[in-house]
């Protein structure tokens, strides 16, 4: 059984204050939640405060990126270890963000997510075309270079089974125009399908989330889609309301 996740991605918005604010005000909220996990990733400033504040909720930590290396000379980048000491469970990896505006690559997202796991984080993957892409056709074959490219390295099967991979089409990212949900579904079906040819059986319980204009209205019209086990939230993840709506709504939709 796969558990179903709602991650909150704050990118480059909430300042420390912003973030402690939010969880004070997420805890008020009436969040039953029941089955679902929930997952912040503030930014690098706010992970160390906050992992004290989550340690009276069920909120998980999370990561928007990391370095490849355990320490050394690669001024301004931070260290998996760095994450892990201050309880990170999960890290973002290969975000359409990071790839257009800072040159990610996809041999990158691979040692970013072989160093995930070997540190005891569990990678996000991202992957997605842009709006050319999909125009001229090439989704899938964009999804299945970036995918099998970011998971080349991972070696281990414990590894395989926790890995979450995240469909975030570029082009519904922060447009408020989702994917349509069978759309999304079925780009879900071929990133377990090409991993399945990869790895087998195991495929199976790696978890797949949509992430792209995702909010409360809409988001278990992914969510019902038995290959979708959750959603990597911009915008929609910033007020306590609007992410508590989003992971109440999961967990009423999972209970049927
Ligand atoms: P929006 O929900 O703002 O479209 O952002 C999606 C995203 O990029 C999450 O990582």
């Amino acid at each position: 059984m796969r558990q179903p996740m709602v991650i909150a991605n704050w990118k480059m918005n909430m300042t420390l204050s912003d973030s402690e604010e939010f969880v004070r005000r997420f805890t008020a909220e009436d969040v039953g939640g029941g089955g679902v996990e929930m997952v912040i990733c503030p930014s690098f400033i706010a992970l160390s405060a906050l992992s004290l504040l989550l340690k009276e909720t069920s909120l998980l930590l999370g990561a928007q990126n990391m370095y490849w290396e355990k320490a050394g000379a690669f001024t301004g980048e931070i260290s998996p270890l760095m994450l892990r000491e201050i309880g990170v469970r999960y890290v973002i990896t290969g975000h359409s963000e990071r790839r257009t505006y800072f040159g990610e690559t996809d041999e990158d997202v691979g040692k970013k997510a072989e160093t995930a796991f070997a540190m005891g984080l569990v990678p996000v993957i991202c992957v997605g075309e842009n709006g050319e892409e999909r125009r001229a056709g090439k989704t899938k074959e964009v999804i299945g270079r970036q995918l099998l490219t970011a998971v080349q390295a991972l070696h281990e099967e414990a590894d395989w089974r926790r890995l979450i991979v995240a469909y975030e089409p570029v082009w519904a990212i922060g447009t408020g125009v989702p994917a349509r949900a069978e759309d999304a579904a079925v780009v879900a079906a071929c990133i377990r399908s090409l991993l399945h040819e990869k790895w087998g059986e195991v495929a199976a319980a790696v978890r797949i989330l949509y992430g792209g204009s995702v909010n409360p209205d809409n988001i278990t019209e992914f969510t019902a889609r038995p290959g979708i086990d959750g959603a990597l939230v911009g915008n929609s993840s910033l007020k306590p309301a609007s992410f508590a709506a989003m992971v109440n709504a999961v967990s009423a939709e999972r209970r049927g």
